[in-house]
């Protein structure tokens, strides 16, 4: 009788192997979401400040908040509509002019991420009357948008315990941010 041969990446040592190899990667990814408070390297440094100090409103730029799950970014489009009619020229405006001559979306950097398995819909958090700065702080005077630290599963539980009692069976169950 022969004996079965394993093929290499068969073998339980290996498979081990990897798993702890998996999770090691995934942890650090995981980690590096939450753990990181420095705001990431931008396609062009967007002063949110400027935008906000000029009367620009959060819905303007952002309108899916209100709407639906996703917030959104503006199209290059509406950054233009108002650029190209200020004659000022700055390297970060000449960047901003070359992504619109060539049609092209900026490749934002996400600051502000949950990750895949959770779901989150900013909807029923505006018709609740939350304000934008609740959860991602004072915007309006950063001069580039900074992640907030410790968005975990506990602070949604707990504002959703303090804001919601009555709706506490509802908002806690693992389904509603799981699925
Ligand atoms: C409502 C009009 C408006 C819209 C929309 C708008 N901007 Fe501006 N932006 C301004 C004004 C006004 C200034 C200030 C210009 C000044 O200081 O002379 C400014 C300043 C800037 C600056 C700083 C320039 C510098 O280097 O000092 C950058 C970069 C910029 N905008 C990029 C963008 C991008 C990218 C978008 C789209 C996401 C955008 N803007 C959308 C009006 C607008
Ligand atoms: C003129 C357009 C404009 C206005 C007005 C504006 N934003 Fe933004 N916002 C952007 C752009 C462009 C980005 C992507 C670049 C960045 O992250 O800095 C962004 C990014 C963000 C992010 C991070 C998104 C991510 O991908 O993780 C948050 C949160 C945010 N904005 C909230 C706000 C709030 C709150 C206000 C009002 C106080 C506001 N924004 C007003 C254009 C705007
Ligand atoms: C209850 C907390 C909460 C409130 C209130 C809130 N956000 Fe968010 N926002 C989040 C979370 C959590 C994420 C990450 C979602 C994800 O990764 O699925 C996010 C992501 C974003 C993003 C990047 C991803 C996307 O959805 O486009 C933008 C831009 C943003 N928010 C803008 C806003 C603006 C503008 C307002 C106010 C009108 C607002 N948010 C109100 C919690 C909130
Ligand atoms: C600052 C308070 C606050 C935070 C933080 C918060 N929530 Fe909520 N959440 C609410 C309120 C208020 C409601 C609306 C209750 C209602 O239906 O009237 C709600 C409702 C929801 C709903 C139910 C939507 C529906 O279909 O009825 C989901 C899903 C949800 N939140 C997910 C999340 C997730 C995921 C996070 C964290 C990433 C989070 N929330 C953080 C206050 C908050
Ligand atoms: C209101 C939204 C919400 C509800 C309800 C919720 N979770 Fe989560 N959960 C999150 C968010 C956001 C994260 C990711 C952020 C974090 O904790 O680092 C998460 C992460 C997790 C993780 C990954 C481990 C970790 O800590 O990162 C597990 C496992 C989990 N949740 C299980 C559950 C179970 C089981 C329930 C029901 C008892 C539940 N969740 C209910 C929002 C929720």
């Amino acid at each position: 009788m022969e004996e079965r041969k394993l093929a290499w990446w068969q073998r339980p040592i290996v498979r081990i192997g990897i798993a702890i190899g998996l999770l090691v990667i995934l942890g650090g990814a995981v980690g590096g979401v939450y753990y990181t408070q420095t705001p990431p390297e931008q396609p062009i440094a967007f002063p949110h400040s400027t935008h906000v100090g000029i009367g620009a409103q959060c819905l303007y730029c952002h309108p899916g908040a209100a709407t639906g799950p996703v917030a959104g970014l503006p199209p290059t489009e509406l950054c233009w509509g108002c650029h190209q009619q200020i004659q000022r020229q700055t390297p970060e405006l000449d960047k901003l002019a070359s992504f619109a001559r060539s049609n092209e979306q900026i490749p934002w950097v996400p600051v502000a991420e949950e990750p895949d398995f959770v779901h989150f819909n900013h909807r029923p958090h505006i018709a609740a009357g939350l304000n934008c700065e609740d959860c991602h702080g004072d915007v309006g005077n950063m001069q580039v948008a900074e992640p907030q630290a410790g968005q975990n599963m506990g602070w949604c539980l707990s504002c959703h315990q303090e804001m919601a009692p009555e709706q506490w069976t509802r908002l806690s169950d693992c389904s509603l941010c799981h699925y």
